[in-house]
């Protein structure tokens, strides 16, 4: 991996494809470091999304689609025509690199399905078209999604937000953020809550970031903060992105989503996930079957790269969590706002009913 810096630096343009490599703002070091890393391999794209170099479901989605257009440009250059067999091993380190976001797994099956449709020349051209179609499509996507989900906004509130769901997590301008920027933009956010999020810190460092970016008045808050902020009946919602939704609605989102939307239940305070339909996994019934990663426990026992815990001693390090369906009152996507959600609502949505 090269590092380099003269792509604008922006969290709309945390993944980015120039002059035949793919370009990633390597948020491990975001809001302090801001620089690129160029990538020529789809090793190089695995190990970039394992190491969170690119994180969020989308954009790990989209980075991994150019991957393949990486794995594409070698294959064809070692192998001819027979690139179609030697690729399999680029997409199944691909498929390796994180286990959560289903959107990594349903941007190879839509890479793997244009394979079919090309003919024995360079498969280049076509399948860079493809991935920058998912690309395009995700921004779109997200721009329909801040619309229908500040639309949900009735009256000027304050809110509450978990991770980061923003531009760096996706094609560009974000889902949950998205969302916050389309309301704020309309007069009906006037500030955000920006939960730490612990161990990776993706609130504070990239959350933060891009709101203050978008000018959109932000205050970070230690994660276990939101339970009294919720209290004083200033909230209004608490919007989150997700990783994975199963077929009943149940929400795989970052590690503390589920403990945020309780507290939110107990408030009377309402819940919206913003996804697009790309995170919507109808093979699996419930959230009990979602797959979530555990992460090394040096990430909980260390801060800023420094050990404070013990020696000897182990951590859980879970980095996602499931909320209920029941705990939801709205999920956003791009093709609708289901409300209250269940396993009927969501096969209407996918339907197209
Ligand atoms: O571990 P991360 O940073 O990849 O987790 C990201 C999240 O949990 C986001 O909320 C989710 O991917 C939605 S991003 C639009």
């Amino acid at each position: 991996m090269e590092t380099q810096t003269t792509l604008n630096v922006h969290p709309d343009n945390a993944v980015v494809w120039h002059r035949d490599q793919l370009h990633l703002l390597d948020q491990r070091y975001l809001p302090g470091r801001a620089e690129f890393l160029a990538l020529e391999s789809a090793a190089a794209t695995a190990a970039a999304i394992r190491d969170m170099v690119v994180r969020g479901a989308p954009a790990i989605g989209i980075a991994a689609a150019y991957g393949v257009v990486l794995a594409a440009r070698a294959r064809f250059a070692e192998q001819g025509a027979d690139w179609r067999v030697a690729i399999e091993a680029d997409l199944a380190q691909l498929a390796a690199s994180r286990p959560t976001a289903v959107n990594l797994f349903w941007a190879l099956a839509r890479m793997r399905e244009r394979f079919a449709t090309l003919g024995g020349g360079d498969p280049v051209p076509e399948l860079l078209a493809a991935a920058q179609a998912i690309h395009d499509e995700d921004r779109a996507g997200n721009r329909r999604m801040g619309e229908l989900g500040a639309g949900l906004i009735d009256e000027p509130t304050e809110v509450v937000t978990h991770c980061n769901a923003g531009a760096l997590a996706t094609g560009g301008y974000g889902t949950a953020l998205g969302v916050i920027r389309s309301a704020h933009a309309a007069g009906r956010i006037h500030h955000v809550y920006a939960d730490e999020t612990r161990p990776w810190l993706q609130g504070t460092r990239l959350t933060a970031w891009e709101l203050a970016e978008s000018g959109i008045p932000v205050t970070v808050q230690a994660d276990h903060a939101a339970a009294s902020l919720l209290a004083t009946g200033r909230i209004g919602w608490v919007i989150v992105g997700s990783d994975r939704i199963a077929a009943n609605g149940d929400v795989a989102n970052k590690i503390g989503t589920y403990g945020l939307a309780v507290l939110a239940r107990h408030h009377g305070v309402r819940v919206m996930v913003a996804a697009p339909t790309s995170t919507i996994d109808l093979a699996l019934a419930s959230g009990a079957e979602i797959p979530i990663e555990e992460r090394d426990a040096a990430e909980v026992l260390a801060c800023g790269g420094v050990q404070v815990g013990p020696a000897g001693v182990g951590a859980r390090n879970p980095v996602f969590d499931v909320t209920p369906a029941g705990l939801v009152d709205a999920i956003v996507t791009e093709r609708g706002v289901v409300m209250a959600p269940d396993t009927d609502k969501i096969a209407a949505l996918m339907r197209g009913g």
